[in-house]
């Protein structure tokens, strides 16, 4: 993370878009446009909360969509967002105000909805204060960093009516119905197992020394909800690592494929148990969070694992051509896959507009679907859902059942590495109250959720 100026070619890097989906944007935008020349959509204006690299990447996009405007961008750090509003007035009538507290904007009778790209430890409380202020919600992922304020989330968004769609994109890939109605169908069998692969690469983890913020950074706003500690740059430009704003790369990659499985078998309500071991095995470093974890969920009629960490270097993510191309991956060493395996057939399924291949004996590919990266369908889903009040394709209920398997083996590994029994109706461990102690953080005073939203 750095703070350079937003420019277009640092929009295409730091989003992961490339040309070709940008076009492919720019077109869907451009027949969206003229299927609405004669009755000009609802205007919905929004405000962005956190413009680092996925915020601007949103805003680029909605601002394009028909009837959408950004009239506040907000970001705790001085330098960011500027690039971002240069960038914005080129497609919008007139370019948004930066502020720094969203606070203005969730003040604004104007603002319909507001795009919280911040880091995980902010998503919870902002959607609540976002949903009692009457304002819809497009959160990140990982939506909580905690079971209980993932349910405080869906509560706001009941109580007060919002939309709350969750940046979880894959759920409104056609290829993930696809891979969901072929599974229902019962082509691959009863389903037996399923594995989830986060094997992403990674190095030794250093720690660093606390020092000065940056100028014109809000350390104690960037904290929030957080426990009070000294500016660190190690916490503050790489917050994934730490149990109080992330929760390692399980809560930042591993949950697109938690939810993408969950999603295509239908949505299984939480699991009984989960135990996670791991630690840090390749690189020793004291990261509290583990350079690799390896779960097992119990699902009653199947199983499910999950094997992520930072230590496969030779493990890739799906690259553009398969996120956006025709091509497909090799299987074996994709870092993001998911392996469905079914009495009779296996299905390879990808995350981000790969697509899933069904094999059987030797290998042979029986059937297929290939996809596209889903931010085109994810984004103006959201929009229409601001317009229809329909569910959102990623609606806070779903992802935060997903998001609870990220906890739950975090939980595990953070209680000694034992297995945790679960009661899904009261979200509560039956077997640990050491686990128990995790479900709601000490949140800071001025920065707390209410137990009654
Ligand atoms: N769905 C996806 O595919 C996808 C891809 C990338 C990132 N993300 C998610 O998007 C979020 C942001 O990630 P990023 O890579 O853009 O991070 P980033 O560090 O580039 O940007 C985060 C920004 O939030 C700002 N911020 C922090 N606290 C704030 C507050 N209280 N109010 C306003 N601004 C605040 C920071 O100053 C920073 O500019 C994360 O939750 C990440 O997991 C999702």
């Amino acid at each position: 993370m750095s703070n350079h100026p937003f420019t277009r070619r640092r929009f295409l890097e730091s989003s992961g878009q490339t040309a070709a989906s940008l076009a492919a944007g720019a077109a869907l935008a451009g027949s969206s446009r003229r299927l609405h020349a004669q009755t000009p959509p609802d205007p919905v204006v929004l405000a962005l909360i956190g413009a680092g690299g996925r915020g601007s990447a949103h805003a680029m996009a909605m601002a394009q969509l028909p009837g959408v405007k950004f009239k506040y961008v907000c970001d705790i750090w001085k330098d960011r967002g500027a690039g971002l509003i240069g960038e914005l007035a080129k497609v919008q009538p007139r370019p948004p105000r930066r502020i720094s507290d969203m606070r203005v904007a969730l003040d604004d009778p104007e603002v319909k909805a507001v795009v919280i790209a911040t880091p995980e430890h902010w998503h919870a409380l902002a959607t609540v204060w976002a949903c009692q202020a009457g304002k819809d919600v497009y959160v990140e992922k990982n939506p909580s960093n905690s079971i209980w304020e993932g349910r405080k989330m869906i509560e706001a968004a009941r109580k007060y009516q919002r939309i709350v769609q969750v940046g979880f994109q894959n759920r409104s890939g056609p290829y993930a119905a696809s891979a969901r109605d072929y599974i229902a169908s019962g082509k691959l069998g009863r389903i037996v197992h399923v594995k989830v692969y986060n094997m992403l690469d990674g190095s030794k983890w250093e720690p660093r020394p606390d020092g000065p913020p940056p100028e014109g950074l809000d350390w104690d706003a960037w904290l929030g909800p957080a426990p009070e500690v000294p500016y660190n740059p190690g916490r503050h430009l790489d917050w994934h690592p730490w149990w109080d704003y992330k929760g390692g790369t399980l809560a930042d990659d591993a949950s697109h494929q938690l939810d993408l499985a969950r999603m295509v078998l239908g949505d299984p309500p939480h699991p009984g148990s989960a135990l996670c071991l791991g630690g840090n095995h390749a690189f020793q470093s004291q990261r509290e969070v583990p350079e690799f974890q390896s779960i097992s969920f119990d699902y009653g009629d199947f199983t499910m694992t999950c094997e992520s960490g930072n230590a496969t270097g030779y493990m890739r993510k799906f690259p553009g051509e398969v996120r956006y191309g025709s091509q497909w991956p090799h299987w074996p060493t994709s870092a993001t896959r998911i392996e469905i395996y079914g009495t009779r057939a296996l299905m390879y399924l990808g995350r981000h507009g790969c697509g899933w291949q069904v094999a059987v004996e030797g290998g042979k590919v029986i059937d297929q679907d290939k996809g596209f990266f889903p931010d085109k369908w994810h984004q103006p889903n959201f929009i229409e859902c601001v317009r229809t009040r329909n569910r959102p394709n990623a609606d806070i209920e779903q992802a935060h059942h997903s998001a609870c398997l990220v906890h739950l083996a975090n939980s595990s590994y953070r209680v000694g590495r034992k297995q945790l029994m679960f009661d899904g109706a009261t979200e509560r461990f039956t077997n640990s109250e050491e686990a128990n102690a995790l479900l709601k953080p000490a949140y800071r005073k001025n920065y707390r959720i209410p137990d009654a939203v």
